[in-house]
């Protein structure tokens, strides 16, 4: 078996340049196709995630609920920990959409889990859509100032 390692992110290369409409555009497209994927149907509101990786990369989630509701996991963290569990913590930016006329944020436990995987110097974008085509676009430290952090 492998030797496990301290994962130490700060030695991470991570090219967070200024997300061009071809990127938003694939990491939107990306998290449109996750949502058909979506097991909700509790709730009925599908939700589809996206995660751009720095080499361009573009990892998947939707929501998947439980009878027992409070295992529910958001798309924003199994698309975030399928780019994860691929050795993939150069995390750019997470695209989350659903079928709601609003715009949808990441709850607060999926902000919390994007916060980890970010730099204070250069933060995870995340952005946000709905069906009819509105976007908007910010950093994890604008959702989530003041991060808990333990390192
Ligand atoms: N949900 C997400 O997938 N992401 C969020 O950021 C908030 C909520 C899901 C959980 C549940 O399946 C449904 O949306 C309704 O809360």
């Amino acid at each position: 078996m492998a030797e496990l390692t301290q994962i130490e992110l700060t030695q991470i290369e991570v090219n967070h340049a200024e997300m061009t409409a071809a990127n938003r555009g694939a990491l939107l497209a990306a998290a449109r196709a996750a949502q058909s994927s979506a097991y909700a149907p509790y709730s009925n509101f599908p939700v589809g995630a996206a995660v751009l990786v720095s080499d361009g990369s573009i990892y998947r989630g939707c929501n998947i609920e439980n009878a027992s509701f409070g295992l529910t996991v958001c798309a924003e963290r199994v698309a975030l920990f399928n780019a994860i569990s691929d050795g993939r913590l150069d995390i750019v930016a997470v695209a989350v959409v659903t079928s709601a006329p609003k715009l949808c944020k990441p709850c607060g436990a999926c902000r919390q889990v994007i916060a980890e995987f970010s730099r204070a110097d250069n933060p995870i974008i995340v952005l946000s859509a709905t069906q009819s085509g509105e976007t908007e676009m910010q950093t994890i430290t604008a959702l989530l100032p003041d991060t808990f952090t333990l390192l």
